[in-house]
């Protein structure tokens, strides 16, 4: 493939890759099995300097942009989907901080976050808002200098292994949406407390959990950029900046799961021969490693234009999630596929491949929603073109359309 990668990005794939597999290809299926905590990762990326690589420099992280984490997000999820996100979200926790916290603030929860001392979590999404951010329920009342946090949420990835939670809360729940706010609880802090794990079909490694605030005092400086009201756009342009790293997750999946069939197929003999040189099984990877490059490309030009501060990011952001997660279900379903037998069962692992691609259509925002966001801008984007394409849509008189809707 022509190399299309600026050279930082490729010098920090490189690395994930030797990351990955020598310490996360090694241990993937047995994470899967256990559901246990990928720390013996987390070591291994710390010694190789992958943690926090987003967080700007003079909070000790090294300013790579959206593209170098999603670069390492792939090469992680190639290997294993679960330590892919167990390493994104860091990103997806401190982005609120680094948005819309202050100089104070930044000072004091990134740099733990840099050197992969500490992780980090998201907390958004509860039982009854998912899609409908806006409607969360969690309160947070100032009263004597702290705010009192009550409330629980849910999807929580990470939760339980994070120090830090960027948590966000309604400071007026008169006023809807813009009366969000985002505050930062770290662990221990009492009233806060790590609830149920949840099941999960894939990326078992990591933990997701609900979490719970009862009477749980933080300081008034927990509240990122010391204005209340800023929290719906703080975590829309969080998501913004985050959901590449989903694409890129997928990404990851559909290649890891591409590279296991093209292995299988080459060696697999029946009627004779691989089943690779059946021309319908090239077909069929030809397809599968045309829509991937396909996927990657726009993830790496959504993670570019969110890098130079494009207008369009968001729509960008969004198209390039829906498309990878759609591609990564499709890819990792067909080499399942591609297996027989063998790829329904544990032997093999691309039925964990499958598994863990079907969260990448679901979370930082349901594939839906991604079409939502799309369907918004493109809803401007045809204003915008007013009158420059010569185009004039006749309308008929109302009655007249009234008529032909009757039959009459
Ligand atoms: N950047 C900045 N501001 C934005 C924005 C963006 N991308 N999108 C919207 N806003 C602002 C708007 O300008 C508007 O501002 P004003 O109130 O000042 O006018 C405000 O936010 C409300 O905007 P909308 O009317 O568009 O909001 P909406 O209620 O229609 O919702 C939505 C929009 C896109 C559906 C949004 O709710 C959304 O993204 N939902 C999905 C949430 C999601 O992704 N959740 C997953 C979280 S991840 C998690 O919790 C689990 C984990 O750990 C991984």
């Amino acid at each position: 493939m022509f190399e299309l990668l600026p050279k930082r990005a490729q010098e920090y794939r490189q690395r994930a890759r030797q990351v990955a597999e020598s310490a996360v290809r090694p241990i993937a299926a047995e994470l899967d099995r256990t559901g246990e905590y990928p720390w013996p990762v987390i070591e291994a990326l710390r010694a190789a300097e992958l943690m926090g690589i987003w967080i700007p420099r003079e909070y000790g992280g090294q300013g790579a942009g959206v593209l170098d984490l999603c670069v390492v997000v792939e090469e992680l999820s190639r290997a294993c989907g679960g330590v892919g996100v167990a390493y994104a979200v860091n990103a997806l926790g401190s982005f609120p901080i680094i948005l819309g916290g202050t100089e104070a603030q930044k000072q004091r929860w990134l740099p733990p976050v840099a050197s992969g001392e500490k992780l980090i979590a998201f907390g958004l999404s509860e039982k009854a808002s998912g899609s409908d951010a806006g409607s969360l329920r969690t309160r947070a009342v100032l009263a004597d200098g702290h705010y009192r946090i009550d409330g629980d949420k849910k999807w929580n990835t990470n939760g339980g292994a994070a120090s830090i939670y960027t948590v966000y809360a309604s400071t007026r729940p008169d006023r809807g949406s813009r009366g969000i706010s985002p505050l930062v609880v770290e662990k221990g802090t009492p009233g806060f407390e790590i609830g149920k794990r949840e099941d999960l079909m894939g990326i078992r490694c990591v933990p997701v959990h609900e979490l719970h605030f009862r009477d749980c005092r933080v300081p008034a400086g927990n509240l990122l950029g010391e204005v209340e009201g800023r929290g719906f756009g703080n975590a829309m342009q969080t998501l913004d900046r985050a959901r590449p790293g989903v694409a890129a997750q997928a990404v990851g999946l559909a290649q890891g799961a591409l590279d296991w069939a093209m292995r299988y197929t080459s060696e697999r003999q029946q009627f004779g021969q691989s089943v690779m040189s059946f021309q319908s099984t090239q077909f069929r990877l030809a397809d599968m490693a045309t829509e991937i490059e396909a996927a990657r490309q726009l993830v790496w030009s959504a993670a570019r234009s969110i890098d130079e501060g494009h207008a369009g990011a968001s729509k960008y952001a969004a198209m390039c999630k829906v498309f990878a997660s759609d591609v990564a279900m499709r890819v990792t379903t067909e080499a399942v596929q591609m297996f027989g037998g063998y790829g329904y069962c544990r032997d093999y692992p691309v039925e964990k491949f499958m598994r863990d691609a079907k969260i990448t259509q679901i979370y930082e925002g349901a594939n839906q929603i991604q079409r939502l966001v799309i369907g918004r801008a493109l809803t401007k984007e045809a204003a915008a073109l007013g009158d420059t394409l010569a185009v004039k849509v006749e309308h008929p008189p109302a009655a007249e359309t009234a008529a032909e809707e009757t039959g009459s």
